[in-house]
């Protein structure tokens, strides 16, 4: 049959045709922002009440490294990367439909604003390992015991409290300027709306918050030396904090009665992105760092010091493990030295190497944060032969990361949790060989979601559950999150890894007095 072919004109009409949705009943459905504030860059998705994701968009931004071990980023480009990443992602879609935006943000990120709202100097990110005096301090002098009763957590050096402390004495006049201390994400909150506002997820990450009794340790104010007022109000995630400033909403094509929610620290946000509300459930991300996250209804205190004990963003806690770097070792491993991004023909034919592979990968290029807090431990490749391959390498860092995870989950058992299973998030999810390591490695069943994005995805549940369209953050989860796979491990192969985890955990205690 001929296919009839439209003159040029029309045919670009119907592209531009902007996409309605409608619901079962027939109504006009509504959408939701969800923008992910992350280190590499800025993800944003659109997002439809029935979970339909309608489109996505990428900004990226530099991390600067000003001195070994210190990262920062400068907030405005974090600022012109949302609108932007917006402006594109709106492109062709129906503007009106747009009823909420709401965030997940890097975590631990110290930005200060002075009383005219200028940013008095670069944010100090989570992964920056300046602070080893101030987190010793806090953990040595004000003890350990002390701060875990103020906040439910020690110090580790991505804190920002440490950070507060750094500032107090290396840089006193930009410390004596503070008017404001927000977080990455709350930083885009206040630019858009003009709420100065943060989440108890996200704010947990502080060292400042009573995570317990959702409310600032004035105990810790006073020990960093600083006054409540400067402090944001606080929130839970799903609540609206503002609308979308009139200046903002108008070039956009957005309506100024755009309602903004509070957002998350991105783990807490991936974690409803991935369905990971309520009791028991865990998740894992591969990002720029890696987390292994158990959600909780009640609040529990992490008794082994390696894990952090924080608010979720359904309204109840979780405890986390953090490693710093973790798909970012596969970044610096294959753009860095072996200089590709074709990450899928670097890792083909490696599964069956799986658990035989004599090489190993310590993956903490930033330091590390759970379990160990050492700012000053550092990368490493252990065990190679003369006859040791590429790929034999490119495997031992996809394992590495995965073992310090796997340390993770047994400080997690440790302090009681039963994992049975995981969802899986974050860039390195996309790796069908990485998803099978982190299943046989976990020894557990692997749930893939059916977005890797699960801050951006989460952001935009917490928008939704804050404009009306869910009653709670689990109504929207049990509502929305598909699962697209489960990967399971492999009983052979996970034998393999349990003996090759046993001699990695021995490597680390063995280099600790190199680093
Ligand atoms: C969590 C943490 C990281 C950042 C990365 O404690 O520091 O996961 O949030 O974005």
């Amino acid at each position: 049959m001929r296919r009839k072919v439209l003159p040029k004109k029309k045919k670009s009409a119907i592209i531009k045709r902007k996409r309605f949705l409608y619901n079962g009943r027939g109504m006009k459905m509504n959408t939701y922002i969800g923008i992910d504030l992350g280190t590499s860059g800025t993800k944003l998705l659109l997002v439809a009440a029935d979970g339909r994701i309608l489109a996505e968009n990428t900004q990226t931004y530099p991390v600067f490294y000003p001195q070994s071990g210190w990262s920062e980023q400068n907030p405005e480009d974090w600022y012109s990367a949302a609108l932007r990443g917006m402006e594109e992602l709106l492109k062709g879609q129906d503007r009106d439909a747009v009823k909420g935006i709401s965030f997940g943000g890097q975590m631990h990120g110290l930005v200060a604003l002075d009383k005219e709202d200028n940013v008095i100097r670069p944010a100090i990110l989570w992964n920056d390992g300046r602070t080893e005096k101030q987190t010793g301090y806090l953990n040595e002098s004000v003890g350990k015991d002390k701060l875990s009763a103020y906040t439910g957590n020690i110090a580790f050096a991505g804190f920002t409290a440490p950070k507060i402390l750094w500032m107090k004495e290396n840089e006193p006049q930009n410390f004596a300027r503070i008017a404001k201390i927000m977080l990455p994400k709350d930083y885009l909150a206040y630019r858009l709306s003009g709420a100065f506002v943060t989440d108890y997820s996200d704010a947990s990450g502080m060292l400042l918050l009573d995570v317990k009794g959702r409310r600032w340790s004035k105990e810790m104010c006073k020990i960093c030396a600083i006054d409540e007022t400067l402090l944001p109000s606080l929130y839970e995630s799903y609540e609206i904090v503002g609308t979308l400033k009139k200046e903002i909403a108008a070039p956009l094509g957005l309506s100024e009665n755009v309602k903004i929610a509070a957002g998350a620290g991105d783990n807490a946000a991936a974690a409803v992105g991935t369905g990971v509300v309520g009791e028991g459930g865990c998740n894992i991300s591969l990002g720029t760092s890696g987390t292994l996250f158990v959600s909780s209804e009640k609040y529990k205190e992490d008794k082994v010091n390696a894990l952090h004990s924080f608010c979720h963003a359904d309204g109840g806690w979780h405890l986390m493990g953090c490693i710093l770097s973790a798909a970012s070792c596969n970044t610096w491993w294959s753009d860095k030295i072996l200089q590709t991004n074709d990450y899928a023909r670097e890792q083909a034919g490696l599964e069956e190497k799986f658990g035989k592979n004599d090489v190993y990968f310590l993956p903490y290029l930033m330091g590390e944060r759970s379990p160990h807090n050492d700012v000053n431990a550092r990368g490493a490749f252990i065990g190679m032969r003369a006859d040791t391959t590429r790929g034999e390498m490119t495997l031992a860092v996809l394992e590495g990361v995965t073992f310090a995870l796997r340390d993770c989950l047994e400080a997690a058992k440790k302090n009681g949790a039963d994992v049975k299973s995981t969802r899986l998030c974050g860039g390195g999810a996309k790796s069908p060989l990485w998803r099978k390591i982190v299943a046989s490695v976990m020894n557990m069943p692997v749930e893939i979601p059916q977005t890797e994005q699960g801050p951006a995805f989460g952001a935009a549940m917490l928008a939704m559950v804050g404009c009306g369209e869910y009653k709670t953050v689990k109504e929207a989860a049990d509502t929305i999150v598909r699962v697209k796979q489960t990967v399971l491990p492999d009983n052979a192969v996970a034998v393999r890894y349990a003996r090759r985890y046993a001699h990695f955990t021995k490597l680390y205690p063995a280099l600790k007095g190199v680093f």
